[in-house]
């Protein structure tokens, strides 16, 4: 397959899937316990339809937007991942320098293997830290500090890993961290040498940002924590009081499923909130994040802007979500997918593949701006 015919989403999973060992790709691919809610994401957004509306002089479609101040050239941001590191050494760099390349923000994950001062210095853009709760509040503090001082522009609470969904196939596969080879994962590392080589000299990756916070140097206990997902159970929701206190910019809640939770998160002051279920790796009962975004917008009545993630594979995946009154989309696995296929281009390819496709699909049924997307002035239905 030639580069160009990279058509898709779907062409770059397959392409990942060949340049990564398969416990590497799986990791990354995987959901949760029978893999149906991460099924139930795609497939109840393949369900939705819209309806365009013609003669509308669409000689100008602008999918600009502003939000908390920001201006993204386009309502699309990197998700957070955890551990890209495993995909190549340094790839949050290459997801983060993508995403600047786009105008879009990158979502630093806590379990990011590269430090929040080489994505500030290293790549720029907007960027904002996504936060796991564990290994008690000062491990936090210290996050946050070092994030406000460089230019970290929101935070992003994720509230669906009291526990860690059960990925079944990372059991099978022998996927541990920190990762310590089988015979099955040393026979599939060495089928994929070029994946191989590019770690030769750097070491397994660390999660860079976790450090005690005393001493600003990595605790192995705490990084065997988060590789386990052991996070923070009692965390509740005076955490967000908390946070508030010590977080002066936009602070948003990712995870949220449950129209009384969202409205809850209003009133506790969150500036934003993300319907998510973590692509499906969590929670394998939830309903898929489209479904579940219609209740959240009734609850929230626009107090606040509601962003999505989980199945949004292109462009008019991503006008579904805009057209139901979703301000903004956060696109996971497509990005590593084209990480593993290409490196930074690879990501930056696909985001760039995603944006084209929204302002195609906008121009199709006649929304100029994402304003006119989401009016209902438009006829866009959904069933
Ligand atoms: C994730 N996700 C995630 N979310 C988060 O808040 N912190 C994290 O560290 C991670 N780590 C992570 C690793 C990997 C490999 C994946 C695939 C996902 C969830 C992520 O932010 C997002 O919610 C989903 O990926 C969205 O679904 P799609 O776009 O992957 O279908």
């Amino acid at each position: 397959m030639s580069a160009a015919l990279l058509l898709n989403s779907e062409d770059w999973r397959q392409r990942a899937r060949q340049r990564l060992p398969r416990f590497v790709f799986d990791f990354i691919d995987g959901g949760a316990e029978t893999q149906a809610c991460m099924a139930r994401n795609t497939a109840d957004l393949a369900a939705l339809t819209l309806l365009p509306r013609y003669l509308r002089d669409v000689s100008r479609v602008d999918a600009g937007l502003t939000l908390f101040g920001q201006q993204w050239r386009t309502p699309i941001a990197a998700a957070p991942t955890g551990f890209n590191g495993l995909l190549r050494p340094g790839a949050d760099l290459d997801i983060a320098r993508a995403a600047a390349a786009c105008g879009v923000p990158f979502i630093q994950s806590t379990a990011s293997n590269v430090s929040l001062e080489r994505i500030a210095t290293e790549a720029g853009g907007l960027r904002w830290l996504q936060l796991y709760l564990m290994g008690g509040r000062p491990v936090a503090e210290q996050m946050l500090r070092r994030a406000s001082a460089h230019g970290f522009s929101a935070l992003v609470l994720t509230v669906d890993v009291p526990v860690g969904g059960l990925r079944e196939c990372d059991l099978r596969n022998g996927m541990q961290m920190p990762f310590r080879p089988t015979f099955r994962t040393a026979l599939d590392i060495a089928a994929h040498p070029r994946w191989a080589m590019r770690f030769a000299g750097h070491g397994q990756p660390g999660f860079a940002n976790l450090a005690d916070p005393n001493q600003l140097a990595p605790s192995p206990a705490l990084q065997a924590a988060l590789g386990n997902r052991e996070m923070d159970r009692s965390v509740a929701w005076d955490t967000i009081e908390w946070l508030r206190e010590r977080w002066d910019k936009p602070l948003l809640l990712k995870g949220v499923l449950h129209p009384a939770d969202a409205a809850r998160a209003v009133a506790a002051g969150v500036d934003g909130l993300i319907v998510s279920n973590h692509g499906g790796r969590q929670l394998d009962a939830a309903p898929s994040a489209i479904a579940a975004l219609p209740a959240v917008l009734r609850a929230v009545d626009n107090a606040v802007p509601v962003l999505v993630d989980g199945g949004f594979r292109s462009g008019t995946d991503v006008a579904k979500a805009l057209a139901l009154g979703a301000r903004a989309v956060l696109i996971g696995r497509p990005l590593l997918w084209g990480i593993a296929a290409a490196g930074e281009s690879g990501a930056y390819e696909v985001m760039q593949m995603i944006a084209r496709g929204l302002e195609r699909t906008m121009t199709l049924l006649g929304a100029r701006s994402l304003d006119e997307l989401r009016s209902n002035d438009l006829g866009i239905t959904y069933v």
